[in-house]
């Protein structure tokens, strides 16, 4: 008998592409742009033996009930399992495997994309020009601050944070960073140092938000902790929007308190439209594009299609997420 998968969208890529044509497996994409409603998300699980989900789709108790024990393997197309109950699955023997590696160097390039554009105005700068309000040269017009030179402090360094440094080596940077554990070796190659956190937000000019959404760095970023950074400092996140208080992000931009933000995730996504850090010019917000190029998605996307066939036969992920 076929194996039933739900695809919660669409997939790039020849691993997804194969799937749909593999007799052995019966395959429900669900065919709109954006993520099933939970009802619908609720519905079409029923009876299936493989999940593939998106950082969108929730996967909690009430998913796992509604699929029934059959379920094998809820495989995410991404790195970032903060959407997934992985303790619940593990409880249930359901194997969940993510896509780690294959994005780290795109997502580096975004988190640097947000520094430069931050530091150097440069997204306000762009509309200046389509705006019709460039008229002359002048000393301080759209002035920013330099990246080159300046000290960057990487939260998390994990791979992602690890190659947010690695650019920094091309802008003359000083490096610190700030990780639960240490990782002396890779900090040595990279001539990072190592602060406690709350020293690395007060030496910093840069600060990027690189650790995992969990239950201890939700809000680690929080108005103590922006306190401690220089009113001169740049925040910039990629990680995830709920490990920032947004709340306290808004207040600390409106006082001075720090100096700009770049911001590639937010605490509600999409970002609503009546959110204060629309109206700010110092704010830099994009569409959670961390991993967005082509390839990049190709190949996220035929690692949760292997992690997902793997888990079918019943056999170890090739990327698995441990509890
Ligand atoms: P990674 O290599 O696994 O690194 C995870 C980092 O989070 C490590 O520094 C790890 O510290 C830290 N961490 C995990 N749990 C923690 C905890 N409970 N307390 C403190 N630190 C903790 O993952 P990665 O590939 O660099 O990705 C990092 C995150 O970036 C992902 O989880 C995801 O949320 C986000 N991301 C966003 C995009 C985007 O499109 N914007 C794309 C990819 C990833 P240890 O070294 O001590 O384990
Ligand atoms: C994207 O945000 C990911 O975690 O892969």
């Amino acid at each position: 008998m076929a194996h039933r998968v739900f695809v919660t969208r669409e997939l790039p890529g020849e691993g997804f592409a194969s799937l749909l044509t593999d007799a052995a497996v019966e395959v429900d994409v669900w065919p709109q742009d954006g993520p099933p409603p939970r009802a619908a998300l609720l519905e079409r699980v029923r009876g299936v033996d493989g999940l593939v989900c998106l950082i969108t789709d929730r996967v909690d108790a009430d998913v796992l009930d509604a699929a029934g024990p059959q379920l094998r393997v809820v495989s995410a197309m991404a790195v970032g399992v903060d959407n997934i109950d992985v303790a619940e699955c593990a409880s249930r023997g359901i194997a969940v495997g993510n896509t780690p590696g294959v994005l780290t160097e795109t997502t580096a390039d975004i988190a640097w994309a947000l520094i430069l554009a931050a530091g150097r105005r440069i997204v306000e700068a762009a509309e200046y020009v389509k705006g019709g309000e460039w008229r002359t040269w002048s000393p301080t017009q759209l002035a920013g601050v330099d990246v080159h030179g300046a000290t960057l402090g990487v939260v998390g360094f994990g791979a992602i944070g690890q190659a947010v440094a690695r650019r920094a080596q091309g802008f003359g940077m000083r490096v610190l960073y700030w990780n639960r554990t240490a990782r002396s070796d890779e900090a040595g190659e990279l001539g990072a140092e190592r602060r406690s956190f709350d020293d690395l937000l007060a030496e910093s000019d840069f600060v990027s938000v690189n650790v995992a959404l969990t239950d201890e760095t939700r809000g680690l970023i929080d108005a103590s902790a922006l306190s401690r950074m220089k009113s001169s400092a740049i925040l910039v996140n990629t990680a995830r929007g709920p490990i920032v208080d947004e709340a306290a992000l808004v207040e600390a931009l409106r006082e001075g308190r720090i100096a700009a933000a770049g911001l590639d995730v937010t605490a509600v996504e999409p970002l609503p439209m009546e959110s204060p850090l629309l109206t700010m010019r110092n704010v830099v917000v994009l569409p959670h594009i961390g991993s967005a190029s082509l390839s990049t998605r190709c190949k996220m996307a035929d690692m949760a299609v292997a992690n997902l066939r793997a888990g079918l036969a019943g056999g170890p992920l090739p990327n698995a997420v441990m509890v």
